[in-house]
C-alpha cells in the first residue's frame, strides 16, 4: 500500500482538480439515484394514476442533464489528473535515470530502461487515469443505491444484499494475485523491450552472420512468457463478473419471494418495488467496475513499485555538501596515488596507484595495449566514475570537492564511441554551446575538417542526421565529434582514440586542427597510432593498470626494454614507411609540433 500512498502524493498538486471532479461525481451519483426513484413515480403515479406526467418528463430530463454534466467534468478532470501525475513522474524518471552513473548505464541496457518509461509508466497511466475515476464515482453510485434502497425499505434491502460482502473475499485476494502477476509481466515486457533494442542496433550484425532465425526465437520465447503471465490474469478476472452475476441474482430472488408477501399483505406498493429492484439491477454495473477497478488498481500499483524502486536507486557520483564551483585550471592536474576497480563485484583493480602531474597547457599521451585501463583513466578526469583509492586534484583540489556542472564545464570529450543525436548537424555540433553563432559552428566545423563534407550535403549544416548518425561514414561523424568538442572550447580536452575512424590524409588534417587547438589546452590524447601521440609533452605508458613509464617519446624509445619502445615496434612491423618516416623526423618535429 506504500506504492499507491506515494503515487498519490504525485496528485498533490493537483487537489483542487481532483476536489472538483469528486463534486462533480456526487451530482452524477446523485442523478442517477434520483432516476432510479422516479421508477417508484412512474408506476404509482404516473402508469396508475395518470397524474404527474409533465413534472415526472422534466424531472427525468433535468436529471439526466445533470449526470450527463457531471459524468462529463468528474472523467475529464479525472483522467487530466491522472495524465498529469503520469507526465510527472516520467519527468522525474528519465531525469533521474540520467543523472545515474557511468556504471548505472553498463549495467543495464537501453531498452531496459526504456521500458520503465513505456510500459512501467503506461500500465500506471492506466490505472491510475480512468481507475481512480471509476473507483470513486462507482462507490460513490453503489452508496447512493444502497440509501436509496434502504429508504424505501430496509428490510427488503438487508435482504437483498445479504450476499453482498461475499464478493469481497474473491476481489481481495484477485488484487493480490494480479498485483505479483504484474510485476512478472513488466518484468517480460522489459525482457522483450531489450531484445527488441539490442536486435534492432545490431541488424548489420545480424543479417552478416544469418542469426535472424535465431534472434527470432529468442523473441518468440520471451512473447511465449508474456502472454502466459497475461493468460493468468485474464483467466482470473473472468471468473468475477458470472460469480457477482450469480450472487446478485441469489439476492434479486429472496428480495422477489419476501416482496410479493408484503405486496400481497398491502405493506409495499407496486412502485416501491420497482424501484427497490431497479435499483438492486443497478448496482451490478458500478459492481462490476469496482471489480475491475482493484485489478486495475493493483496492476498500477505492481508497475509503480518498479519506478520506485528505480527512483530509489542511487547511483550518482555524489556532490559533496557545500561544493564549490571549480575556477577555470591554472597550474596542473594531478593523480596523486589513483587507484581504480569498477563496481562490478570482482574487485578486479583496473588502475594501480597511478600517480602524475599535467602541467596546464601541456599534453599527456596515454598509451598501452588494449584493455590497459586508458579510457578508464580518463573517464576519471570529469568524475564518470569516482577513485577507488588516491585522488585527482585539479590546481591541488580534491574534484570530489567541486561541482559536478563546474568541473564538467571545463572537459572537452571526444569519445571512443562517437554519439550524435538525432538532430540536424548544426545543432550537434552546438551540442554543448547552444548560443553559438553560424560563423563560430562553421569555424569549429572547418577546424575540424568538416566543413567540406557538411555544405556538400543538400541542406549543409540543416541537415538532419538521422538516428545514430547512419547516413554519415564513421570519419565524418567523429570529425563532427571532433567539432563538437572544439566549439566547447573547454580548457581540459580528452581525445580518447579521436582519430581512430579516419584515414590518414583526414587524420594529418584533423591531426593538425587538433594541434592547434591543444595549444593553451591540457590534453589528455589516447591513440593506438603512435605518430599521434609522438608529439606529447608526455607520453604515460599503462601496462595491467600501473604505470610503466613516462617521458617523452625520444627517451621512451631510448629505452632498450621499455613497453612504449615495444609498443612502437609492433607498430613499427605493421607500417614500416611509416615508422621509419616517424623516426627519422622524431627529433626536430617534437618540439615544433605544438
Ligand atoms: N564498466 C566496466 N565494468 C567492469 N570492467 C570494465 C568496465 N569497463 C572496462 N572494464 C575493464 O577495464 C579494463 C580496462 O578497460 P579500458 O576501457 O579502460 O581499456 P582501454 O585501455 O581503453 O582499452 P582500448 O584500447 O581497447 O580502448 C578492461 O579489462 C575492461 O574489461
Ligand atoms: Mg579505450
Amino acid at each position: 500500500m506504500t506504492a499507491f500512498r506515494r503515487l498519490l502524493t504525485y496528485a498533490r498538486p493537483y487537489r483542487g482538480r481532483f476536489v472538483l471532479a469528486v463534486g462533480a461525481m456526487v451530482l452524477y451519483a446523485a442523478a442517477d439515484a434520483g432516476l432510479v426513484y422516479l421508477v417508484k413515480y412512474i408506476i404509482d403515479k404516473v402508469l396508475a394514476a395518470q397524474t404527474g406526467l409533465v413534472w415526472v418528463s422534466t424531472t427525468i430530463l433535468v436529471l439526466y442533464a445533470c449526470k450527463g454534466a457531471g459524468g462529463f467534468v468528474s472523467t475529464f478532470l479525472m483522467t487530466d489528473v491522472g495524465q498529469r501525475v503520469v507526465r510527472d513522474l516520467r519527468n522525474q524518471l528519465f531525469r533521474h535515470i540520467l543523472g545515474q552513473s557511468a556504471g548505472f548505464f553498463k549495467r543495464r541496457t537501453s531498452g531496459q530502461l526504456m521500458s520503465h518509461i513505456t510500459n512501467d509508466v503506461a500500465q500506471i497511466q492506466h490505472g491510475v487515469s480512468e481507475t481512480i475515476g471509476d473507483l470513486l464515482r462507482e462507490s460513490l453510485a453503489l452508496v447512493f443505491y444502497t440509501g436509496l434502497m434502504f429508504y424505501l425499505d430496509p428490510r427488503l434491502a438487508i435482504v437483498c444484499l445479504t450476499g453482498a460482502p461475499l464478493v469481497l473475499y474473491p476481489l481481495v485476494r484477485l488484487g493480490q494475485r494480479i498485483r505479483s502477476t504484474t510485476r512478472r509481466g513488466q518484468e517480460a515486457l522489459e525482457h522483450i523491450s531489450h531484445l527488441s533494442a539490442e536486435s534492432f542496433t545490431g541488424h548489420r550484425i545480424v543479417k552478416a552472420f544469418g542469426t535472424e532465425a535465431k534472434e527470432a526465437d529468442r523473441f518468440r520465447a520471451a512473447s511465449e512468457r508474456l502472454y502466459r503471465i497475461n493468460l493468468t490474469v485474464t483467466s482470473a478476472l473472468a471468473s468475477l463478473p458470472p460469480f457477482m452475476e450469480l450472487l446478485g441474482g441469489v439476492g434479486i430472488v429472496g428480495a422477489l419471494w419476501y416482496a410479493s408477501r408484503k405486496i400481497g399483505a398491502n405493506e409495499l406498493t407496486v412502485g416501491d418495488f420497482m424501484a427497490f429492484i431497479t435499483a438492486a439491477f443497478m448496482m451490478y454495473g458500478p459492481a462490476r467496475k469496482l471489480s475491475r477497478v482493484n485489478a486495475n488498481l493493483q496492476q498500477a500499483i505492481g508497475a509503480s513499485e518498479r519506478i520506485f524502486e528505480m527512483l530509489d536507486t542511487h547511483t550518482e557520483v555524489h556532490e559533496r555538501p557545500g561544493a564549490r564551483a571549480l575556477p577555470p585550471l591554472r597550474s596542473s592536474i594531478e593523480f596523486r596515488h589513483v587507484t581504480f576497480a569498477y563496481d562490478d563485484g570482482s574487485g578486479h583493480k583496473i588502475l594501480r596507484d597511478v600517480s602524475f602531474e599535467v602541467p596546464a597547457g601541456q599534453v599527456i599521451a596515454i598509451v598501452g595495449l588494449s584493455g590497459a585501463g586508458k579510457t578508464t583513466l580518463v573517464n576519471l578526469v570529469p568524475r564518470f566514475y569516482d577513485v577507488t583509492a588516491g585522488a585527482i586534484l585539479i590546481d591541488g583540489v580534491d574534484i570530489r570537492d567541486v561541482t559536478l556542472r563546474s568541473l564538467r564545464a571545463q572537459v572537452g570529450i571526444v569519445t571512443q564511441e562517437t554519439v550524435l543525436f538525432d538532430d540536424t548537424i548544426w545543432n550537434n555540433i552546438a551540442y554543448g554551446a547552444p548560443h553559438a553563432t553560424d560563423a563560430e559552428v562553421e569555424a569549429a566545423a572547418r577546424a575540424a575538417h568538416a566543413h567540406e563534407f557538411v555544405t556538400a550535403l543538400s541542406d549543409g549544416y540543416r541537415t538532419r542526421i538521422a538516428e545514430r548518425g547512419q547516413r554519415l561514414s564513421g570519419g565524418q561523424r567523429q570529425r563532427l565529434a571532433i567539432a563538437r568538442a572544439l566549439l566547447k572550447n573547454a580548457p581540459i580536452l580528452i581525445l580518447d582514440e579521436a582519430t581512430s575512424s579516419l584515414d590518414s590524409e583526414s587524420e594529418l588534417l584533423v591531426q593538425d586542427a587538433l594541434a592547434r587547438l591543444m595549444m593553451n589546452r591540457t590534453s589528455f590524447v589516447i591513440a593506438h597510432r603512435l605518430s599521434t601521440v609522438r608529439r606529447a609533452d608526455v607520453i604515460l605508458a599503462l601496462e595491467h593498470g600501473r604505470v610503466a613509464e613516462m617521458g617523452r617519446h625520444e627517451e621512451l624509445l631510448a629505452r632498450p626494454d621499455g613497453v612504449y619502445r615495444k609498443l612502437y615496434a609492433l607498430q613499427a612491423f605493421d607500417n614500416p614507411q611509416a615508422a621509419a618516416a616517424d623516426t627519422a623526423t622524431a627529433g626536430h618535429t617534437e618540439s615544433g609540433a605544438r
